[in-house]
This record gives C-alpha cells, structure tokens and sequence, in this order.
C-alpha cells in the first residue's frame, strides 16, 4: 500500500487507464456470463451496493425478493410443492457454492443413514461424467469425497448413464447429471440415468440420489423443451444448481441451489443466528455478500417472464445456428456441438497436420474475438476444440462478422508455415504419454504458448487480407 494518498480523479483516471488492457467482456465468448443488462436493473444495482445480503432483519425486503426468486425457481423447475407451501433452496455467489452445499446435504444426508445402519461413513463418492465442470473437482477435494468419472469417448462427450449407474455403490452419495454440459453444451440424458438408477435401488436396497448440474441449462430447457424430463418430474431428482449470472441473465455472482423437499436438506446444516435481529436460518459458504444480484435477479424475473426469457432463448438459438451454419460453410471443420441444449457452437478442425485450433483461438484475438480452444477429457483428450457460447447480446450480424474473422484466420493461417513440427510433438506426446490429467493440460497450455510465440515472431509487419 502506498504512504501517502493520491486525488480521488487521479486514482480513478489511473486504474481506470489500466484496465483498458483486459478484454471487452461483450467479445468474450469464452464466458457463459452475463455481460449486458438493461440501465433500469443497472440503476438499481447502484441502489442497492451497500445493502449486505446477510443483514436479512435491517433488509427484509431484499430477503422476501430472494424467497420469492427461490419459488419461481422451484416452479419452474417442477418441485413439489403446494401453493402455500414455501420452495426450500437458497441464493449463492454461483453455481459453484450451489454444488458446495447440495453436494454437503448429500453427503450428511448418506452419512446420518449408514450411522443408522452401523455401517461404515469414511468413503462416500460421486459419480459424474468426466466433463464435469472443475467446481466438482473442488467439492470432492475440499469435502473429501471421490469424484468417480465416466470417461467420455470420441463422439460422446457426455455421461453416459448406463456406465454411470454400472459405477455405483453404496458408498455413492449421488450422481450428478450435467443440464447443459460446459464443453458442448448438451443436456445429458437425466430421464434415462433417473429410470436405470431406480432399477439399480430396487435390486441393491439402496437410495441414490441423482443432482443435476443445470448452471447453463436451467435457464434454458424450461423455456425451449418444457416436455424435457430433467427435473423434479423425476423422483429421483433431489437438488438443482443453476447460475443466475449465466441464462439467469444477471451479471456475475449470482447462482441457486433449489431442494426437493425440506426432507432433501439435513437440519443439522443449517445454521440459526438471532443476532441482527430474529431467527435467521443460513445456509450458505460465506457470510456477508452484496444484495444488488439477488435484486437484479428479481429484476428479470418481473420484467421478462416467462415469455421474455423464451424470446431471449429463442434468440439465442438462432443465433448459434447462423454461427453454426457459417462454420461449416468455410469447410474446416466438424462441429462438435448439438443443435439442442445450450446455445453454443463447439468445432474442431477437419485437418490439423499444419495448424491447430489454439493457433486459431490466438489469432481471433487480433480481431477482439476471445474464443477458448481446449483438448476434451480422459479419454477423448485427442479432440481439441473451440468453443463459442451465444449469449443474449451476441447478435446475428456480431455471428457473421466472426465467421467473416475465422475466414480471414484460415486464409492468413494457409500463408503461414506450420509450427506443427514441434507443437504436434509436444501436443500428441502429452496425450500418449502422459495419463495423468492435469499434466496433459498442462502440456497443451504450453504447446499454445509456443504457437503464439512462434507465430507473432514470424507475422510481425504481415497486414491480413479482407474478407
Ligand atoms: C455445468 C457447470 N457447472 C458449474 C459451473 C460453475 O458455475 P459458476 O461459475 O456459476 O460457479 C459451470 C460454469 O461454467 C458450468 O458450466
């Protein structure tokens, strides 16, 4: 910190020059979150900045605004519930913290029944595809609980439930099935894991649970696929996680985690606390947080409606087929993606023996476009993709003009000898030699930085064509 202050127009002017360097979130298309929102939910934002959410008795109209969220939520996700009844779930910073807590109900919910039984409680596990986001892998470290992955395969990059349901035990405190999954956008296929897992508990006497993952596609497969089975409809279906900030259509954090019934979520997680005024329960990671994304979660609601958000989804659907569409004109490249789930276009390259898509996604920067490319897990790691997702404020002339930059980026790539020598050594020896996970990514990270290097020593002073 230094000694002495500075005028307040100088430390803004300086802080504010600075962060001209990162990227423009609108271009971020690496990102599921929100990145536009209407001026009226932005006024009240400014509002409400120095509400702490936790100060529930000093705010009650803030807490009544989360409750009411929670419901709409829960409805729309089918809990349940009566009409007088209220929705057990609770606001969170993301979908992250959501898991957090589901994934802790389940684990002291199987805990408390084996203690009943006299059987042993030290080796609980979850199973999950092995694309599952890294927020898994957080909650089985930190929780201590084993994350027991199905490997994907080529062509199938989600879990697939028969092999899923094969790696249960009775030591499986749920499975957790991904609405939307964060590598291609596809709903994993509940309806069937809900039928095989119930099948599976009536043989063994057992009662696993099934959570869904529907950060992306909560928002979404209400509005576009309302027949879609994915939800409380089936009984197995315990909690739900989905992101505000992502389809919810609020800037980040803000993400929900909705139970079944009160039955789903051990009391002995939930805290009381009298001391800012009445009986408060809390069940949350962190304490303090600010109000504003509870506030403008509430916003959307009220404001778009049902129909608001299916106009929105229906868009960006759109979108992504134009995007889609184009991609696969140039002729490059396979799509990866389906057309149904989240709105998002996944594409590898058809040919990568001179360039690879992480010389692709480096380019695209020049443009302003931040497009991730990453390699799929075990055992589809061979598979190296980019990824767009369409978000509300990606528009279908923003759609063209980056197929119109991917063009002009395999025109200049075509120019350009391939760095492939070493970069396909290093890419293809971290898959074949190295089983370890984390190694192979790490190996691919540094592959791409060798591509970058290479590749800005050779274009220096090259001027691209136009499209
Ligand atoms: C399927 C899935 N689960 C969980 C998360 C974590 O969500 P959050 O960023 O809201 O914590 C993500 C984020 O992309 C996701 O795609």
């Amino acid at each position: 910190m230094p000694s002495t202050s500075i005028p307040k127009d100088a430390a803004y002017q300086i802080i504010n020059d600075e962060l001209m360097l990162d990227g423009a979130p609108r271009l971020n298309l690496a990102s599921f979150v929100t990145t536009w929102m209407e001026p009226e939910c932005e006024k009240l934002i400014m509002a409400t900045l120095n509400k702490n959410y936790v100060d529930m008795d000093e705010y009650p109209v803030t807490t009544e605004l989360q409750n009411r969220c929670v419901n709409m939520i829960a409805h729309l996700f089918r809990a349940p519930i009566g009409d007088d009844e209220a929705a057990v779930g609770v606001g969170t910073v993301g979908s992250s913290e959501a898991i957090m807590l589901a994934g802790l109900a389940f684990k002291r919910k199987w805990q408390n029944e084996r203690k009943s039984q006299g059987k042993p409680f030290d080796k609980p596990n979850i199973v999950t595809g092995a694309n599952v986001q890294v927020c898994w892998e957080k909650f089985a470290r930190y929780f201590e609980v084993e994350l027991k992955e199905v490997k994907l395969s080529e062509g199938y990059y989600v879990m697939d439930p028969e092999k899923a349901v094969e790696m249960v035990d009775e030591n499986t405190i749920c499975v957790a099935a991904i609405l939307g999954s964060t590598l291609t956008g596809e709903f994993e296929n509940v309806k069937l894991l809900n039928e095989l897992l119930t099948k599976k508990n009536n043989e063994t006497g057992w009662n696993t649970p099934i959570h869904v993952d529907a950060a992306s596609g909560g928002f979404i497969a209400p509005f576009l696929y309302p027949d879609l089975e994915w939800d409380f409809r089936l009984p197995l279906v315990k909690s739900i996680n989905v992101s505000g900030h992502k389809y919810g259509l609020v800037y980040p954090g803000v993400g929900w985690v909705v139970w079944r019934s009160k039955d789903d979520l051990p009391e002995d997680l939930v805290f009381h606390i009298n001391y800012l005024g009445s009986d408060q329960p809390t069940f949350t990671l962190n304490f303090s947080k600010g109000s504003s994304q509870i506030i403008s979660q509430y916003y959307q609601f009220i404001r778009l409606g049902f129909e608001g958000y299916k106009n929105i989804m229906e868009n960006c659907m759109e979108n992504a087929r134009v995007l889609k569409e184009g991609i696969e004109k140039t002729g490059r490249f396979d799509i990866v993606s389906k057309d149904d789930g989240v709105p998002l276009v996944a594409f590898s390259l058809k040919d990568s023996s001179q360039h690879t898509v992480f010389e692709i996604s480096d380019h695209l920067r020049r443009f302003g476009w931040i497009v991730p490319a990453y390699t799929m897990p075990p055992d589809a790691q061979h598979i190296a993709v980019l990824r767009v997702v369409i978000r509300e404020d990606f528009s279908r002339s923003l759609a063209e003009r980056l197929v119109c930059d991917i063009e002009k980026v395999l025109k200049l790539l075509d120019t350009l000898p391939s760095p492939i020598g070493f970069t396909k050594e290093a890419h293809v020896a971290a898959i074949s030699n190295e089983t370890d996970q984390n190694k192979v990514k790490k190996s691919a990270m540094e592959s791409q930085k060798e591509i970058a290097l290479y590749w800005k020593r050779l274009v220096e002073g090259k001027k691209t064509g136009v499209c």
